[in-house]
């Protein structure tokens, strides 16, 4: 994919639906008493795999007009195929312990080296009988009585947070799940609307043994996806992302940008389907480096590279620290995103940990490999885009996981 150079960037961007947000809405009702649609779904590769698990688990799951149909079932035995995504993996790890089901769950090559012991380990504590493969899919999850008891998460993870909430939902008594930070709170918001006996108390949540009603959800725009083109804006001129969904455990790209200095408006702000929305405007502005440290990853961990390329612009120096877990994403996302900014002539030094970004208000451009991973042809597009002389994206394609479109909407 061959990105020119702009000079400036502007206009109004109607953002795909929420990655996590949909993989939800399709997992819950799936194993919900009745049937829902799922609005403004995000149609990505990654929420298809989660589609095509849960009908191989028993339920019937369509695709309409842009819309998810999907009605409940007791859910039976399976094996399910996660394709990329771990959000697909470990969530359904939880649901089908506590369905107390039998299944192996398999994904791609990146998937099969991502790990799941940090899933199956707090699940066996309540009872779940699950294998991994030396720490990674394939995983094997066989029927167990599972008993509700109080679980911390080792890893601040709204993906292993949410695996034993839904585990929780078929163990006996109550379980107390928690977290040193809190991650996205999308499962407990939507496990509430659908009939779930569940409780949030700071950062602890309790659940009771339910079954769930099926729910409609309208997906609010992916603010992990709008966050490119608020980048856009912020280097080239002005952007309105519509519709973006403002969760306050999503939204530290807004407390980047008012470290960064970046002028940004939220519009519109309302409420649907019991998640915080608005239009995000937001315009060109001096940029000012950051210093970002481990409590703040867990609500822009996947804005991370596109924050990175920000830094390169930015005048002086950034330093991001805490940022370990970009190492085991769809690609090991400090290595990734600090080759690709140093072969568009960025000054960057990977650190174990995260960064240290000497920016420098342009970049030349060049040619950049996403190593299949979305969000690094994304951030690498946005990177391009503001440059000298533009350049190119290697293995482009993958935007599809979570962002079919992408490059039209880039014009
Ligand atoms: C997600 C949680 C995050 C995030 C991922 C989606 C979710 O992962 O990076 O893209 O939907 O729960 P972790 O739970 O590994 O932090």
């Amino acid at each position: 994919m061959i990105i020119s150079p702009r000079s400036d960037f502007a206009g109004e961007f109607a953002i795909p639906g929420d990655k996590s947000i949909t993989h939800r809405a399709v997992m819950f009702n799936a194993m919900a008493e009745g049937e829902a649609l799922v609005t403004n779904a995000l149609l990505g590769e990654d929420c298809l795999s989660t589609a095509s698990c849960m009908r191989a688990l028993g339920a019937e799951v369509s695709v309409q007009d842009g819309a998810i149909r999907v009605k409940g079932a007791p859910l039976h035995d399976a094996e399910c195929f996660c394709g990329n995504s771990g959000t697909t993996m470990r969530l359904l790890m939880g649901l089908i312990a506590g369905q107390r089901l039998n299944a192996s769950l398999t994904g791609d090559a990146s998937l099969s080296k991502r790990p799941m012991e940090r899933v199956a380990k707090p699940l066996r504590l309540l009872g779940a009988d699950i294998e991994t493969t030396d720490g990674t899919a394939p995983v094997y999850v066989r029927s167990a009585k599972l008993s509700g008891r109080e679980v911390d998460t080792a890893t601040a993870s709204a993906q292993v947070k949410s695996a034993l909430l839904l585990a929780a939902l078929g163990a006996d008594g109550e379980t107390f799940v928690h977290e040193s930070v809190k991650t996205r709170d999308h499962t407990e918001r939507m496990l509430a609307a659908m009939g779930a006996d569940i409780r949030v108390i700071g950062n602890t949540v309790r659940v009771k043994k339910s079954a769930l009603r099926a729910a409609d959800v309208e997906v609010p725009g992916d603010i992990s996806s709008a966050a490119y083109f608020m980048a856009l804006g912020a280097l080239l001129g002005e952007t309105l992302c519509k519709n973006v969904g403002v969760n306050p455990t999503r939204t530290g790209i807004l407390s980047v940008f008012d470290q960064m200095g970046v002028i940004y408006s939220l519009e519109n702000e309302r409420t649907v389907c019991g998640e915080p929305v608005a239009d995000i405007r937001v315009k060109k502005s001096a940029l000012k480096p950051i210093v970002l440290s481990k409590e703040i990853m867990p609500s822009l961990i996947d804005e991370l590279p596109v924050i990175a390329v920000l830094c390169a612009y930015a005048e002086g120096e950034s330093v991001i620290t805490g940022a370990e877990e970009l190492r085991i994403k769809e690609s090991d996302r400090i290595k990734t995103t600090a080759e690709m900014l140093a072969n568009f002539g960025g000054d960057v030094m990977a650190r174990e940990d995260g960064f240290v970004i000497r920016g420098r208000k342009t970049l030349a451009g060049g040619s950049a490999d996403s190593y299949l991973d979305h969000r690094i042809a994304m951030s690498a597009a946005v990177a391009l885009a503001a440059s000298e002389k533009g350049g190119e994206i290697k293995n482009a394609e993958c935007v599809n996981i979570s962002f079919p479109g992408f490059y039209g909407m880039l014009g």
